[in-house]
């Protein structure tokens, strides 16, 4: 058990849901919310604080301690880290002119930068007549939004070690809205991106930036139309086609052109076409976990096989959706599909040959509030001896290097003939995206894509009902 604050107060110990890089875990009490770091940490913060003096999104200090900050109470995060901070007090105004006179300052110069990282058409592009809405007033220093929390009636933020002056209060709005994944201004990121390639010497900043810079001295069409050819008859593909934005429309490009479902490939055609760009980079790991197990931070555990096989939360909701009496899940892992499962409110019975992974799925589910009736045995024999109505099937495919060509009965980790020659129950089957449905015994079967909040197809589900 970590140290407790050497404060007055009825402190209780929580784990923080910061993004990586902050505490994990943290006390509070009535009074607040208690963090400790070490000097070098908690001395830029507390300098930072200094600078930000006055700024709505301060989360004020109300005590301290050798080591310790004691932050006033503090809520749950804002569901929408960029209305958030648009909605600090700032000012919205319409600006002409050179393009250059349109970028935020920065402490670099833009053009020198641009001709180090060898764009092209640098003046061209820095000297063309242009017209922006520029917001000025209070920033978040290209924060991520996982740092902000509610504070009453305010939003504020934790961390203001990396609060910068007013002055490019764009930029940090843009970086913010970047890094947590919305929507973002090419002409307030790059300065940012600019000072880290040149003054931080980081190559993925400079990668990052010539493609911005690309876009900015070839403007795109605000919208494009999305049409995806060679997909299986039975896969809904309207979650990537149809009226996108050209970033959205390059996920999608990376995210399915070329991808194989079950013996088709996928193309993508967008019109009027778009540059395809690079693959979209700086994904915190604290919004990949949650995205396993939205309450990760509240102590979720898992191994290295369990996580990896791990189904996202949102996909494990729609899998389960509509299970009813006593589902059996043959498979279980660390509990993605089971805890999904009895949050519906159905028994669920939860089987691996794993003893450490049943382990896991009783801790994890327990976090969720959930009873998962744990058994330990092999697929083949728990489809026999345990009565269920719904039967969840997540059969190992083998790790991260799955062939993702073409998969068959005989590269899945047991033999699944004979476990649904064991059930006549309605079956939920999760399989690789490019496995060969067509053999699939025991049917009839019905088949669709599972495919996440970003466009990424994830992997198939079967039904036989
Ligand atoms: C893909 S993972 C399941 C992931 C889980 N559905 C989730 O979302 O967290 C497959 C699990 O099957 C288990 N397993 C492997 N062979 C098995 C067998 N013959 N019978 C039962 N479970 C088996 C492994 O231990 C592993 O935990």
């Amino acid at each position: 058990m970590p140290e407790q604050p050497p404060l007055e107060g009825d402190w209780q110990l929580e784990y923080s849901g910061l993004p990586d890089g902050g505490p994990q875990r943290w006390w509070r009490s009535a009074r607040g919310i208690a963090v400790s770091g070490p000097p070098h940490k908690l001395g830029p913060e507390l300098e930072g604080r200094e600078r930000g003096a006055g700024h709505p999104a301060l989360a004020r200090v109300i005590d301290t301690a050798e080591g310790w900050v004691v932050f006033e109470p503090l809520g749950p995060a804002p569901q929408d880290a960029l209305a958030a901070v648009s909605a600090w007090p700032g000012e919205a105004r319409v600006a002409t002119g050179p393009l250059l006179s349109l970028i935020p300052a920065c402490r670099v110069n833009v053009r020198r930068a641009l001709r180090k990282l060898d764009c092209s058409k640098v003046d061209r592009t820095l000297d063309r007549p242009a017209e922006a809405t520029v917001v000025e007033g209070p920033s978040l220093g290209g924060i991520h939004g996982g740092w902000l929390r509610q504070a009453g009636d305010r939003v504020v933020c934790l961390r203001f070690a990396r609060f910068t002056r007013e002055g490019r209060p764009d930029v940090d709005r843009a970086v913010t809205a970047y890094r947590a994944g919305l929507a973002f201004s090419d002409l307030g990121l790059l300065p940012h991106l600019l000072e880290e390639a040149i003054l931080g010497r980081d190559d993925d900043a400079a990668e990052t930036a010539r493609e911005v810079f690309s876009r900015l001295a070839r403007p795109e069409p605000s919208t494009v139309t999305v049409e995806v050819s060679g997909a299986p008859e039975w896969l809904d593909t309207s979650a990537w086609t149809g009226s996108r934005t050209p970033a959205q429309a390059r996920r999608i490009l990376h995210a399915v052109a070329g991808l194989t479902v079950t013996d088709h490939t996928l193309a993508v055609s967008v019109n009027p076409p778009i540059r395809k760009g690079r693959a979209a980079r700086f994904e915190d790991r604290g919004v990949r976990r949650r995205r396993l197990f939205s309450r990760w931070y509240e102590g979720i555990r898992v191994d290295d096989e369990g996580l990896l096989s791990l189904t996202p939360e949102a996909l494990a909701d729609e899998l389960v959706a509509g299970v009813a009496g006593t589902v059996l899940d043959a498979t279980c892992g660390v509990g993605g599909l089971a805890i999904a499962a009895a949050r519906t409110g159905a028994r669920v019975v939860a089987s691996d040959v794993s003893a450490q992974r049943l382990e896991l799925a009783g801790s994890n589910a327990a976090i969720y509030d959930v009873e998962l009736d744990l058994r330990r045995g092999d697929a083949t024999r728990m489809v026999r001896e345990v009565a269920h109505d719904v039967l969840l099937l997540d059969p190992p495919w083998g790790g991260r290097g799955y062939d993702r060509e073409s998969m068959g009965l005989e590269d899945l980790g047991f033999d699944l003939g004979d476990v649904l020659a064991g059930t006549s129950a309605e079956v939920r089957l999760k399989l690789p995206r490019s496995f060969r449905v067509d053999e699939l015994p025991g049917g009839p079967w019905t088949f669709r894509g599972a495919i996440d909040a970003r466009g990424v197809l994830k992997f198939l589900v079967a039904t036989r009902c």
